[in-house]
Parts: structure tokens; C-alpha cells; sequence
């Protein structure tokens, strides 16, 4: 074999995975975990170099990025597709549409998912899994009991229509903005408010600027893994199953810490002593729930009916 063939065997093939948040949150140690089980299985032959806290690219950038190879593997929340033309991801940021984790994953782990994930080859990107964050509270300056004390605030959103209609039903004026900016917008007053789960809040520090922050669970954030479709698609065969199966044990571990995260930056929100903590009472979460409850309807045309119409009856 000539030599410059046994180098280019020897040449690690690199798996840069950039994302936005902290490397102690769900989606951290689950890039982490995913590193380490793709190196073991492929005996070093992969190389993953995982870029947390936006260091690499940002929200929109990262998108860009992929798509032009400049990384080969990001996860970026469900929220965030709209850039690839995507619109029906934006089903999972519907207000109280997942009872539960369990119900979410009807649809994550099953045929719709699997559907949803096929759809973006057409982007040039291959979704490879889920992978879970949480249910998202609301945080401000003032307490937030009922929907009608949103009225009026500045609340940052993921740059979904859905979410956008979501703030317009509160009567709360949304803003668009990337995941890393919003700490220092918050501190500037740019921003009044935020929606996220605990843990995004808390390794952003954010219980440092907010005074109030309500467990409303009143929608979810998620992630879909995507590659490079051409990166992956040249791949030898057997390197590509050995990712599918680190893949597959990487979603199973961020399925199996994301409640026990988010419980635990809860209490470290508590502990700081910054922030009041508040958990809706039934009462309140049915007031929260009318106040969105057009929000589906009025989303159809952007989502699709038949998919919201499908998630509902799979779920049940
Ligand atoms: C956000 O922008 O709030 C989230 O999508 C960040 C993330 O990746 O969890």
C-alpha cells in the first residue's frame, strides 16, 4: 500500500459538534456522552470535538455552518428550523400540548418522529435523534401568577412563530433573540423576561437578573441532532453504524438526566436566593392554559393541521 494511502487511513475522521449552551446541562452531557461512546466504538478512528456555550457558531450561524460543512454535527433546539424551511418542528413549542415526558415521547420515539426526522434530507441535513431538554417556565422581574402578568413585557423568544404567538396571546410583546445573548439582554432591560427549563436558566445565571421565575411546564425544549448529509453519507459503512449505535446509547442517556437536571438547577434557583421560585397552582395552570388555548388553531396553516391533528390522537 502506498504510503500516503496508510496515512490517509490513519487520518482521524472529525466529528466537530457545536452548540449554545452550557456543557452542564442535557444537551452538554449528552454531547459529551456521544463523544465518548463514538470514540470507543470506533476505536479512535472518530474524533468528536465538542464546542459548548456558542464558542463555535451561534444559533442561526450554526445552522449556516452545517449546511456548508464548516461542522459536521449540531442540536439545535426544535424551535430553531424555521432557517432550514421547517416549520413543522415548531409542533413541539405548542403551549400545554405534551402532558408529560411520556406522551412526548410517544411522538419523539415513534413513527411521527421518525417521519419528521426523514423530512430533513430534503434540507441537506440528516436528523440521527432527539434529544430531550425539558418543560419551560417563565421568569421576570415581577411575579407571574396569572397570564395577564405578562401583559405588556418584553419577553426574548427562540425565533419560532409558534412561540411569537404564544407571547401575542399573553398580551407580552415577543422578541427574537440568540440563546447567547440573552443574559446580557435581560441585565440591560433590553428584555423584560424569558421562557426556558431550569437548567438553561440556571448555568446561564440567569436567577442573577430575573427575581421571579414560575414552574409553569407550560411548553417543551427539545433538540433534534442533525449532520451534514454528505459528511455522513460518505462515511464507510461501519463507521456510520458504530455513530447510529453511540447515537442511539447517547439519547437514551439524555432521556435518562434530563428530569433529574432540570430538578436540580431548580433547587440550585431556590438556593441562589435571587429568584423567587413559584409553582402554578391547577388553578393556575387551567387560567394559563385558556389564555393559550387558540394558539394551536391559529398555528395550523404554519405547523399543519394533519400533523398537530396526528400528535393529538397518538397521544391521547
Ligand atoms: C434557547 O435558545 O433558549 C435554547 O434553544 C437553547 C438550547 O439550545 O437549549
Amino acid at each position: 500500500m502506498p504510503s500516503h494511502a496508510v496515512q490517509a487511513q490513519q487520518e482521524p475522521i472529525v466529528i466537530r459538534f457545536s452548540h449554545v449552551v452550557a456543557a452542564d446541562t442535557p444537551k452538554g452531557k449528552a454531547a459529551v456522552r456521544f463523544k465518548q461512546l463514538a470514540e470507543e466504538a470506533t476505536h479512535g478512528r472518530v474524533r468528536v470535538q465538542v464546542y459548548p456555550n456558542s464558542e463555535l457558531y451561534r444559533d442561526r450561524e450554526e445552522l449556516e455552518a452545517l449546511q456548508l460543512g464548516a461542522v459536521e454535527m449540531i442540536a439545535p433546539s426544535l424551535s430553531k428550523f424555521g432557517p432550514l424551511g421547517v416549520r413543522e418542528f415548531e409542533v413541539f413549542d405548542l403551549p400545554f400540548l405534551f402532558p408529560d415526558e411520556a406522551a412526548l415521547h410517544r411522538i419523539t420515539n415513534g413513527p411521527i418522529g421518525a417521519g419528521m426526522l426523514q423530512r430533513l434530507r430534503l434540507k441537506g441535513v440528516i436528523g440521527l435523534a432527539f434529544w430531550d431538554n425539558g418543560f419551560k417556565s417563565f421568569s421576570a422581574n415581577r411575579p407571574l401568577l396569572a397570564p395577564s402578568d405578562l401583559t405588556g413585557l418584553r419577553l426574548r423568544i427562540q425565533p419560532s412563530r409558534v412561540l411569537d404567538a404564544q407571547m401575542r396571546a399573553l398580551g407580552a410583546q415577543p422578541m427574537t433573540m440568540r440563546f447567547g445573548e440573552v443574559y446580557a439582554a435581560l441585565e440591560a432591560g433590553v428584555v423584560d423576561g424569558t421562557e426556558n427549563p431550569p437548567s438553561n436558566f440556571y448555568t446561564q445565571g440567569m436567577q442573577d437578573v430575573q427575581s421571579h421565575f414560575t414552574v409553569s411546564n407550560h411548553g417543551y425544549l427539545g433538540y433534534a441532532v442533525i449532520v451534514n448529509r454528505k459528511f455522513w453519507e460518505d462515511l464507510p459503512s461501519e463507521v456510520r453504524e458504530a455513530l447510529e449505535e453511540a447515537m442511539r446509547k447517547a439519547t437514551a442517556y439524555a432521556a435518562s438526566i434530563s428530569q433529574a437536571e432540570n430538578d436540580r438547577a431548580l433547587n440550585a434557583i431556590r438556593a441562589s436566593g435571587k429568584t423567587q421560585v413559584h409553582v402554578l397552582t391547577e388553578t393556575e395552570r387551567q387560567a394559563w392554559k385558556k389564555a393559550l388555548s387558540a394558539v394551536s388553531v391559529e398555528m395550523e396553516d404554519v405547523i399543519g393541521r394533519q400533523l398537530i391533528a396526528d400528535i393529538r390522537r397518538t397521544i391521547g
